[in-house]
């Protein structure tokens, strides 16, 4: 009963909704897919040179799909009439203030993008049938919120809602889009439910192996999202918890990581330390997870969970603590430089990146800080950092000049550049004793001793 090939629009064209329209349109060059966003700007940049977002690989699929079957637009409302299959992909951060401030999803984007395409079936002539897919990652039962708005408020439109969480990492989405390791549809498990799974699967199975589109309940498939991000998180914390460990007795956590990554049921992925997991979601889908449990009476569970950001927390702050106690307990007036401000490398994207509750932990023990990062707009450092910290804070488009007179280095992100630097042109130029600090295990660190740094390396006992 749907259209053969089903017309694609998604609602936000963001970090998720972007690339993973512009794969589809590249795959399924049949299908038209239009991307829309509120954000002009956004758009305008979508639809030129300089793209919104920075993610290997992907400038070259916009180019070859853009104008063929990809649209980036702002006209919304065309976009729900003609399309039968509606993504939404719009933010769900955490609630600021109100009921489950700090931990529950705030689902107003999600409510309005809802009540739009209510509002453009209910007034549009063409009753075609609908499948509306949540893309964003919502808490468990938001379909049922999403299909009482469709009833309530539009009347003669046949629709489905549907779960297709995402994925994709930052950083390697064009690839993790190219090869999923699955792609999860769930849906009502009635005749239209499951035809409307139908049809959304098989436009995945066009790129995508039969035996990796995987379809469930709308609860599963809305459960296993926040779960995935959930047990990813858990593993980095653990590997963490024992960083501290490896520390005070002389193990190396990259060898006890690698020792028990070998065996086949644990898995070697994901399992590096680090100064802390930063990006848009662990944390925001952790609270969520957390705040679901507690509000379906299940505190042991809440609780379980929410140690994986006691223990992220814990490791920001024991590396910032970690760099003021290595340089004599006082930071004051010494000029640090801070290698790396995004979350992690090949992005540009700074959400909850560490390098925030790092830079503003030494600038509040005074330091004086150089930051260099390859992909971080300026504008973003004064919106993560606030206009009054970044009065003193420089920041650099040269790694060198970022640590030249610095009496400390701190590596935040892993970008593949800091492993290559000159550590010996960068050491004669700092201030002595010269410190590093390497907070992602990505440097030589006999190398650096060598030549005279006093080095501290998360996990390790130099
Ligand atoms: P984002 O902020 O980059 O993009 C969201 C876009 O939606 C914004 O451009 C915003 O202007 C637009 N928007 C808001 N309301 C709208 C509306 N009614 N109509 C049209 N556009 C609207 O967010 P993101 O990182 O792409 O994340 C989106 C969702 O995907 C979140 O729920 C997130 O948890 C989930 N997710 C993100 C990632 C990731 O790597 N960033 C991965 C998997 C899932
Ligand atoms: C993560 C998941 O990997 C995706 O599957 C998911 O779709 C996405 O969240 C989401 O829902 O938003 P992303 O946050 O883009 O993707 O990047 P990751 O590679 O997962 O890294 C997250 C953070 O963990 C980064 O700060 C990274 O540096 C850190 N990390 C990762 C470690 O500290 N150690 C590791 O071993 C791996």
């Amino acid at each position: 009963k749907y259209e053969d090939p089903p017309k694609i629009c998604c609602l936000g064209a963001g970090y998720v909704g972007g690339p993973t329209m512009t794969v589809m349109a590249k795959k399924c060059p049949e299908i038209k897919v239009t991307v829309c966003d509120l954000n002009e700007r956004r758009i305008a940049a979508w639809n030129s040179s300089a793209l919104p977002i920075y993610e290997p690989g992907l400038q070259e699929v916009v180019e070859e799909a853009r104008g063929r079957n990809l649209f980036f637009s702002t006209d919304i409302e065309s976009a729900i009439r003609e399309c039968t299959i509606i993504f939404v992909s719009v933010p769900t951060p955490t609630k600021k203030s109100g009921i489950g401030a700090g931990e529950a999803a705030d689902l107003t984007y999600w409510e309005l993008a809802a009540r739009q395409i209510a509002a453009v079936c209910n007034a549009s002539e063409n009753k075609m049938p609908k499948i509306i897919v949540e893309k964003s990652t919502v808490p468990v039962k938001t379909a049922d919120a999403m299909a009482a708005v469709m009833a309530a408020a539009c009347k003669g439109t046949d629709f489905q809602v549907l779960s297709n969480p995402e994925f994709l990492a930052e950083g390697t989405a064009i690839d993790d889009l190219f090869k999923p390791d699955r792609v999860l549809v769930g849906g009502p498990q009635t005749p239209q439910g499951l035809a409307a799974i139908e049809c959304l699967a098989n436009v995945y199975r066009k790129w995508v192996p039969t035996e990796r589109v995987l379809t469930t309940n709308l609860w599963s498939a809305e459960l296993s999202k926040l779960t995935a991000n959930a047990f990813l998180a858990q593993r980095i914390s653990s590997i963490n918890s024992i960083s501290a460990l490896c520390e005070v007795t002389g193990a190396d956590v990259s060898e006890v990581g690698h020792a028990i990554g070998v065996d086949s049921r644990i898995g070697p992925k994901f399992f590096k330390a680090s100064v802390g997991f930063g990006g848009s979601c662990f944390q925001k889908d952790i609270l969520n997870l957390v705040y679901l449990c507690r509000s379906f009476g299940l505190p042991e569970v809440a609780e379980y969970w929410h140690q994986v950001i006691v223990m992220n927390d814990w490791q920001k702050r024991r590396f910032a603590n970690a760099m003021v106690a290595t340089m004599f307990n006082t930071v004051s007036g010494k000029r640090i430089a801070i290698l790396g401000f995004a979350f992690k490398k090949d992005t540009g994207d700074t959400r909850e990146s560490p390098a925030i509750d790092v830079c503003k932990a030494l600038s509040e023990e005074r330091a004086k800080l150089a930051i260099y990062d390859p992909k971080v707009s300026r504008e973003q450092y004064y919106e993560d950092l606030g206009k009054e910290a970044m009065e003193k804070i420089e920041i650099d488009e040269d790694p060198y000049v970022a640590c030249a007179g610095a009496h400390a280095i701190a590596v935040i992100t892993e970008w593949d550049v800091f492993k290559t630097l000159d550590y010996q042109k960068i050491f004669n130029s700092m201030s002595k004793p010269a410190f590093i600090f390497d907070g992602r295990n990505i440097l030589d660190h006999r190398k650096l001793s060598e030549i005279g740094f006093t080095v501290w390396a998360v996990g390790k006992c130099m």
